[in-house]
């Protein structure tokens, strides 16, 4: 499970970051970059960050720990900026917290990864369809030497439509993946030569309990799916299909 923290102290805005994540202290005494549930895009893209953490590391591409991190009230009293307040506001209660790399660098290629680390990341962007890691936003960070994920809360994307359409296994599998504009695409080898191998480690056990960490109120039933739980089979049935689909999804080749 996720650890639960209580935010302390709202501290800044991120510069960067369209869903506007701001720094907050926690009490465990960490620091996190606070992805908001009152942020426009909503709890699905909160879903997305924990999913696409848990399958990273399960196929150990490093990416920073998560927490459920509360807000309390008290703190959007407290905020002078008014845009600030009223996210905070509409993000009382549970958020998301990334544990805050203190001195890290955006990635810009000056220090790229092994072949091995970049076509893990990639075979995870396309697993998952997440096309938010190119040059204009590489959503990559390089700290201790080591290239680490972020921000993957464009992942998934089929969840947005739950709500009007029921979830399509097929549909899914079949999406092909675009890796020519990957951030990493030119420090890769063959990503297909990798596949039989990380895929193996996605178990449906190993799966399941990935999706067994998104907090359950984060979770949000629909007509076609009930419950909580049908939502979390869901999210398996889809990556399942994926995996064992026609893996037309699968970069061939991707080294320029
Ligand atoms: N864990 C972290 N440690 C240090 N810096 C971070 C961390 N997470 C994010 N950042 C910094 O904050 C920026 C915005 O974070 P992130 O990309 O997760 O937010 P976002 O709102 O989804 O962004 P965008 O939509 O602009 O891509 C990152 O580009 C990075 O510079
Ligand atoms: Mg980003």
């Amino acid at each position: 499970m996720l650890p639960e923290l209580t935010a302390t102290r709202y501290v800044t805005p991120l510069k960067e970051g369209g869903s506007l994540p701001g720094i907050v202290e926690a009490d465990d005494d960490g620091t996190y970059v606070l992805k908001f549930r009152g942020a426009g895009q909503g709890l699905k893209v909160l879903v997305a960050e924990v999913l696409v953490a848990g399958i990273a590391r399960l196929i150990d591409v490093p990416v920073p720990d998560l927490a459920v991190v509360r807000l309390d009230p008290r703190i959007a009293k407290y905020e002078a900026d008014e845009e600030v307040q009223d996210l905070l506001t509409a993000s009382v209660g549970t958020n998301l917290g990334v544990d805050f790399l203190p001195g890290s660098l955006g990635y810009d290629g000056s220090r790229p990864p092994g072949a091995d680390l970049a076509e893990r990341v990639i075979w995870l962007d396309a697993l998952t369809a997440n096309v938010d890691r190119t040059w204009s936003n590489p959503n990559l960070l390089v700290w201790h030497g080591r290239t680490w994920a972020i921000d993957h809360g464009a992942a998934l994307y089929f969840h947005h439509s739950w709500p009007s359409r029921a979830p399509s296994p097929e549909r899914f599998a079949a999406q092909p993946f675009d890796a020519s504009r990957h951030v990493l695409r030119d420090v890769a080898g063959d990503v297909a030569r990798r596949h039989d191998e990380l895929a193996a480690r996605l178990t449906p056990a190993t799966l399941e309990a990935v999706v067994a960490e998104v907090p359950e109120e984060w979770i949000e039933p629909t007509p076609d799916l009930a419950d909580a739980s049908t939502v979390r089979a869901a999210y398996v049935q889809m990556l399942r299909a994926r995996l064992d689909g026609p893996l037309t999804w699968v970069p061939e080749g991707a080294a320029a």
